[in-house]
């Protein structure tokens, strides 16, 4: 099956009793035993609610992976992940790295006795020269919030199979409709499916997916014994959401690609970042292992001042965290989403006070560069 079709069919079938088209919401806690021990397969909402099945296996299907497991944000994802391993082993990193993960990592984790170093992942050799004898998983974002550099998924892929590393990549800025780490021998997958996978900004949510039998029975066991899971009501949203992944990311696309064409010749921007403009570094990795660019376009303005009066002189964008809904979202890294990365940290991989994120919604693409041209001119 193709992905328009798996992202409306997989997962789900006609409810039994009523032939309901769509999967219900079994907002339950318990089920009840037919004779003492003698259950349906169901037993405790924690454990498995067959709202949540449905949106795990549907996104294990559009990611091309066999097992998918839910979680209440992608941060719960990403703590779950990271409890696969255990105090002395050496974790790897990308250095531009979302701010909420990187906190978790080095505000909490560490207490705990695990070892991270922080690397620039685009740069594979420098990859490569980090790795200890106790490392024992690498964490890669591509492309990065907000610089979006690139790692090369199939040399990463490659590599890590070989030193017997486990891999996870943080796919949530390109969404499954537009890159599947695992076709590139990636071990597991992260979303937070707040993003484009939910896109209508009303839910948090995170999953994993994996297609390793041995790493996917952790995750459950995890999954279960940590507890921070979904409520069927948000899994029941997110698989609404899903029927429409690909039209949407589309959309998101087309209107990005103009918007970069309309940034990229005007004056007062001194940089703009996108991995669908010919002028990113990395753009012939893009094309190699992208089906599609994303909405999400980073601009250099110069000064925290710059910034300042760009982000309040728009009136469609509006200013706010977050990313991937059909509305077009503004945001200031630095005093936002990436606040708790140290300077010195932002400040090597470009991180500024002039740089400001956009996520290009699905409006018409001409409302959105008339509102960015008018609020350039205050800048
Ligand atoms: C790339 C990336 N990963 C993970 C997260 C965390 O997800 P959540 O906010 O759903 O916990 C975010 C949130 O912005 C993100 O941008």
């Amino acid at each position: 099956m193709k992905f328009s079709t798996k992202q409306i069919h997989a997962g789900q079938h006609p409810e039994k009793t009523t032939g309901a088209v769509i999967t219900p919401i079994f907002q339950t806690s318990t089920y009840s035993n037919e004779k003492l021990g003698e259950t349906k397969g169901f037993d405790y909402g924690r454990t498995i609610n067959p709202t949540r099945l449905a949106l795990e296996a549907n996104l294990a299907s559009l990611e091309n992976g066999k097992y998918g497991y839910c979680f209440s944000s992608g941060m719960a994802a990403v703590q779950t992940v990271i409890n696969l391993f255990k105090p002395g082993d050496h974790i790897l990193c990308t250095d531009n790295v979302y701010g909420g993960t990187y906190r978790l990592y080095e505000q909490v984790i560490k207490n705990f006795g695990l070892e991270f170093d922080y690397v620039d992942s685009s740069d594979f050799d420098k990859l490569k020269n980090a790795v200890k004898s106790n490392t024992k998983f690498i964490y890669v974002e591509t492309p990065t919030n907000p610089m979006l550099n690139i790692t090369d998924l199939k040399r990463l892929g490659e590599f890590a199979v070989s030193k017997k590393i486990i891999t996870c990549v943080d796919n949530t800025f390109m969404s499954p409709y537009f890159q599947n780490p695992l076709d590139f021998g990636i071990d597991i997958v992260l979303h937070s499916t707040t993003k484009y996978i939910n896109g209508h900004s009303d839910v948090i949510g995170g999953c994993l997916i994996t297609s390793n039998t041995e790493i996917s029975d952790k995750i459950k066991f995890l999954q279960n014994s940590i507890g921070s899971v979904p409520s069927p009501f948000d899994c029941w949203l997110i698989l609404r959401s899903t029927k429409t992944l690909s039209q949407r990311m589309k959309a998101h696309n087309e209107n990005a690609a103009a918007i970069c064409e309309v940034l990229s010749g005007n004056k007062k921007i001194n940089k703009v970042y996108y991995p669908g403009s010919k002028t990113h570094p990395q753009y012939d990795l893009a094309v190699s292992q992208m089906k599609g660019f994303g909405g999400i376009i980073s601009i250099e303005l110069g000064s925290f001042d710059n910034a300042v009066k760009f982000c309040n002189a728009l009136n469609i964008f509006q200013i706010a965290e977050s990313l991937g809904g059909v509305e077009s979202l503004v945001c200031h890294p630095v005093s936002m989403t990436h606040g708790s990365v140290p300077k010195e940290l932002r400040d090597k991989f470009g991180l500024t006070d002039g740089l400001v994120r956009l996520s290009v919604g699905i409006e018409d693409k001409e409302d959105l560069i008339e509102d960015i041209a008018g609020a350039l001119i205050k800048v």
